[in-house]
């Protein structure tokens, strides 16, 4: 099995919409993983390298305004094929396009404001891991969630 880790992010929209749970929720019932997670309030700093691919794009300035606005709240997610399968969980960028039972379809009504955003690949998840996580300290990775410990014993 392909276990990975992604970053995962409820951006301030979501947070100021009271829908923290309901997103955690979805990642927690499909049987993922949760490492570590914190609220906080994204540096500039942290918003640059975070959105480093998108400097230059029209709606680069706003998004780091957005990302700024209110409270983030920083997840570290693992389990199987955890990049793909999360971004699947999420929907498309735009929820104009994210398929129906989505979290931005059925949270999100613009593109800017899309609840939620996940690593894009293997090596995007470790490098955003470490913008927003000490890595080294902050994911508790010494425990099974009930999967895994179903998935063990039908291993052996
Ligand atoms: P996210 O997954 O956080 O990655 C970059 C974000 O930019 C994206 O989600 C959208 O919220 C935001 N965004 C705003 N406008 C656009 C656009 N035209 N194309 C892509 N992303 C956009």
């Amino acid at each position: 099995m392909n276990i990975e880790r992604t970053f995962v992010a409820i951006k301030p929209d979501a947070v100021q919409r009271g829908l923290m749970g309901k997103i955690i929720t979805r990642f927690e019932e499909k049987g993922f993983k949760i490492i570590a997670m914190k609220m906080l309030e994204v540096t500039k700093e942290q918003a640059a390298a975070h959105y480093a691919e998108h400097e230059g794009k029209p709606f680069y300035d706003g998004l780091v305004k957005f990302i700024m606005s209110a409270p983030i709240i920083a997840m570290v997610v693992e389990g199987i094929d955890a990049v793909a399968e999360v971004r699947h969980i999420l929907g498309a960028t735009n929820p104009s396009n994210a398929d129906v039972g989505s979290i931005r379809a059925d949270f999100s009504p613009v593109m800017c404001c899309n609840c939620t955003h996940a690593s894009d690949s293997v090596a995007s998840a470790e490098r955003e891991m470490a913008i927003y996580f000490d890595v080294e300290k902050e994911l508790c990775t010494n425990w099974k969630t009930r999967m895994e410990i179903i998935l063990d014993d039908l291993s052996k």
